[in-house]
This record gives structure tokens, sequence and C-alpha cells, in this order.
């Protein structure tokens, strides 16, 4: 017994991460299917032992598969999602597309899992934006024992963050400044090697950055709308991996030995905090992992109740495509996933 999934952006970052994910997990699949640009057909990725070819999105029939892990960016998904899901399969939507739709459901599997009930209105389930999958994981936990009134947060985020672009032009970049070429910025508005940019996604009238607004917006939605969050979006010359700076305020006194234990007992985090020179992680000791590490938990002794935590995760996976998997996984424990041309029903 398994599934016909398609996995769209299979050429992409997070979709190669999803396909290995699956892979590692064991998801039931019992067909896959690689999706893609037109300019990807015959492109071969790879599926565990096997290797896949590409199809192109514009000649895929969606009706034949019963799942879809969509990662195609904004566009893509704009254009093709809600036509897939009115095709019959379930789809799980990494862009940001859908993420604040009040009919669509915005999953972290550890957080907020009952919201799944919604996804039969429109068979779209959004993924979060990586820094925000991040930050709920972490903070949930703690907001359970002791209500978070107040979060600033600053982050630290790799350019596999950007898409393949992102990495490519971090890439070529560094080479470029060691062997006196061309290092002009094209993907990112600065040049982003031995350098960091505090600006992710367009300014918006207020003076925020979309990616701010959109951690804050998602993290209301996700884990509650009374947390007060206020955040930078920082991107730096590091592969994989985010990292982020999170000072909170509670309602009661908690203390960095009550924040560790709650955070050792938490689903899908790792405390990782010893004041040691290698007490503490790093984007590389996260990179290629499915935790979201938790290191430097220290009172902040200039507010009433204030913690400082440090939070560190593989933004491809938990960030994404784990993420994602995870999803399919609570699909399947629900019975929601229905085979195409099935008996499926919309509700809307
Ligand atoms: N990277 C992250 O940390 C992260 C985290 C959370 C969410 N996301 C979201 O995940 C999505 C993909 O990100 P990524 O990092 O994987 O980007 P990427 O490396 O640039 O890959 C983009 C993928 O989308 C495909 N694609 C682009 N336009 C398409 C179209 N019109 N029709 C069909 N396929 C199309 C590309 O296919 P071709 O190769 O054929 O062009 C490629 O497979 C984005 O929505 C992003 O916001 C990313």
């Amino acid at each position: 017994m398994g599934y016909r999934v398609a996995v769209v952006g299979a050429t992409g970052n997070v979709g190669r991460e999803m396909l290995n994910i699956l892979e590692e997990l064991n998801f039931p699949v019992t067909e896959m299917h690689a999706v893609a640009s037109r300019k990807s057909k015959g492109i071969e990725v790879s599926f565990g032992d096997r290797t896949v070819k590409c199809e192109s999105i514009d000649s895929f029939d969606f009706s034949t598969v019963d799942l879809v892990l969509m990662s195609a960016g904004g566009d893509a998904s704009r254009e093709w999602s809600e036509k897939i899901g009115k095709a019959g399969p379930m789809v799980i939507d990494n862009s940001s597309a859908f993420r604040m739709d009040p009919d669509v459901p915005l999953i972290v599997p550890e957080v907020n899992p009952d919201a799944i009930k919604l996804a039969t209105k429109k068979n779209i389930i959004a993924n979060p934006n990586c820094s925000t999958a991040q930050l709920v994981v972490a903070l949930k936990p703690l907001h359970d024992a002791a209500k978070i009134k107040r979060a600033v947060v600053s982050t630290y985020q790799s350019v596999s963050g950007a898409g393949k672009a992102g990495m490519d032009e971090l890439w070529t970049q560094t080479k470029a400044i060691y062997g006196l070429g061309d290092a002009r910025p094209k993907h990112f508005p600065k040049q982003i090697a031995f350098n960091l940019i505090p600006m992710i996604g367009a300014f918006r009238d207020d003076g925020y950055t979309e990616e701010e607004a959109k951690m804050w917006a998602e993290t209301h939605k996700i884990l509650d709308p009374d947390i007060q969050l206020t955040v930078t979006c920082v991107r730096v010359p590091v592969f994989v991996g985010h990292s982020e700076s999170v000072n909170l305020e509670f309602d009661r006194p908690i203390s960095p030995d009550e924040a560790r234990e709650i955070l050792r007992e938490a689903p899908g985090v790792l405390v990782v905090d010893k004041a040691e020179a290698d007490g503490y992680v790093t984007p590389i000791d996260a990179a290629g992992e499915f935790a979201v590490f938790v290191s430097r938990i220290r009172k902040d002794p200039t507010v009433e109740n204030g913690l400082n935590l440090w939070v560190v995760s593989d933004n491809l996976r938990k960030g994404a495509a784990l993420n994602a998997v995870q999803i399919a996984q609570l699909l399947d424990e629900t019975g929601m996933i229905k085979p195409a041309g099935g008996y499926r029903t919309l509700t809307v």
C-alpha cells in the first residue's frame, strides 16, 4: 500500500530534499513523479537508489496522483496549486502563496497538527517560511509552560534559503573575489561573499521587509496571535542552516534550567547547551540534520522574566522539505490522502 506522489520543483534545493526525505522516512510511495519547468523535461533526479526523469508541469496530468509536494515558487503555486487541489490530490504547498489564506491550514506538525482538519476546504496545506518553522518548534513548548508575551528575533539566514541561484551566487562570488573576477551581485541586492545583507524580500511601507512580516504573521497563525513579535532578517554567507537569536519575555519567571528541561522533552528539539568552546550548535553542525537545535539558553536580566536562546536548523530540512514530509505523514495517519479519481469530495 502506498501513494502516487508528485514532487513539483524536483530539480530545486527543496524539491531534491523532499525526494531524499520521503525515502529516508520510508513514506509509502508506489509511484514517484518528478515535475519541474518545461526546460527540465528529461533531467534525472535521484529518489533513493532509483532515478526519476523530470516531467514538465504543463503536460503533467495531476489527476493521476494522490499527493503533490509543491515547491516551485510563489508564481507557480498561484498558477497551479488550486487547480491541482481541484483535480483530486492533496497539495502540500511550500511557497508563501497560500500561507495566510483563511481556508488553508499552515502547519508545523509539532505545533498545530489539529489544523489539518481544514485541509479539505481547498485540498491545500501550506508549509511555513523556513525561519518561522524552526522558531515555532522552539517556542511552542516554552509558551505552553509560561506564556510568551514578547519576542525579539534576529535571523542569520543561509543563501540556500534563496534557492539554487542564491547558493550559486555565494560560490561564484567567493571564487571571483579570490581570483580577481567579476563579483558584482546578480541575485542578492549587495555582495554576499564576505559580507551580510540586512534585507530579505522587498521593503514594505513600514520599513520592515517581506521576510520579516512573514515571520510574525505566520507565527501568529501557527502559534498564538497574542505574542508580540519583532524581527530583523539578515542574509549571511553560509550555504545551509538558518540561525536565530531569540529574546523572550514571559508572563511568569522561568529559569534557564527549567527552559532546558522543557526543551529536552519537546518534539523536534535537541538542546546542546554547555558553556564550553564547542557547547553550542552552528549552521554547519545542523546541516543535514532533522532537529531544531537550541543553545545558549540564558537569563536576560534587563527585563522581567526574560530569556535568550540561540536556535539553529537546516532550512532545507525542518525549514522546508522535512516539514512537508511530516505533513504528508500526518495526512497519511489521519486517512486524508484519498486515491485520485476515487471517492474524495471537495467541501468547497
Ligand atoms: N530554500 C528554502 O530554505 C525554503 C524554505 C521554505 C520554503 N521555500 C520555498 O520553496 C520553494 C522552492 O525553493 P527552492 O529553494 O527549492 O528554489 P530553487 O532551488 O530555485 O528551485 C526552484 C524549483 O522550482 C521549479 N520551477 C520554477 N518555476 C517553475 C514553474 N513555473 N513551473 C514548474 N516548476 C518551476 C524549478 O524548476 P527548473 O529547474 O525547471 O527551473 C526548480 O525545480 C519556493 O517557493 C521557496 O519560497 C524554500
